[in-house]
């Protein structure tokens, strides 16, 4: 059995599917958000996992609160650490404890658009594809080694929300591939890229 914690600071939904996929070998073993009042935090209550809030107000600065950060998802004795929309930049010391076993869903297709504000940022590109990146984290932002990208088109009249959802759609089913392929052992890092032993699942994704 795989234990896995999810980070989220809002909303969820990538969260929700991926305790949804009921993925084989795996336990969510905590929900944990920087925000008390997450909307993802009470779905996870109300589903009987196990949750907590860091307040990250509460803390002196970012170094404070990500030991704090660190010393409750612990406690659990995390295989993966899953960033599921958890909006807070990391620091190194953070990234480099869970270095190989910490994961993020950033919504662009990066190298394109790390941070904020990325399907406007597309739009305002001129962008005609769109999608999500899987990819483990590294200490620099929205960086480290990429398991999988998904891409939808990017239609006329669109805006930043509608490319939002469309892009959602398939986070929420590009994530529990990529933590299958995570638990299965099929991900090997090899400097910046990540080779897979078996032929992916997550190959591709085009919606
Ligand atoms: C998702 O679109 C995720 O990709 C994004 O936040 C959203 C969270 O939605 N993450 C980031 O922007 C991280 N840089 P959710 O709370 O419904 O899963």
């Amino acid at each position: 059995m795989k234990r896995i914690v999810i980070l989220i600071s809002g909303r969820g939904s990538n969260m929700q599917a991926l305790v949804k996929s009921n993925i084989a070998q795996v336990e969510i073993v905590a929900v944990i958000s920087n925000q008390s009042d997450a909307a993802g935090l009470a779905w996870a209550a109300e589903h009987g996992l196990a949750t907590e809030a860091l307040n990250h107000r509460d803390y002196e600065g970012r170094d404070a609160f990500d030991r704090a950060l660190m010393e409750r998802i612990d406690t659990y004795q995390p295989d993966l650490v899953v960033l599921a929309g958890f909006m807070r930049i990391l620091t190194p010391v953070f990234c480099t404890h869970y270095v190989g076993r910490l994961i993020n869903i950033h919504p662009s297709l990066l190298p394109a658009f790390p941070g904020l504000h990325t399907h406007q940022r597309a739009l305002e590109s001129g962008c005609r594809v769109a999608g999500c990146t899987i990819h483990f984290v590294t200490a620099e932002l929205d960086c480290g080694p990429i398991i999988a990208q998904g891409v939808v088109p990017v239609l006329d009249g669109d805006t930043a929300e509608i490319l939002a959802q469309r892009v959602l759609r398939i986070e929420h089913q590009l994530l529990p591939q990529a933590v299958a392929d995570f638990v299965a052992g099929n991900l090997v890092i090899q400097g910046n890229r990540v080779n897979r032993l078996e032929a992916g699942i997550t190959d591709g994704l085009v919606c």
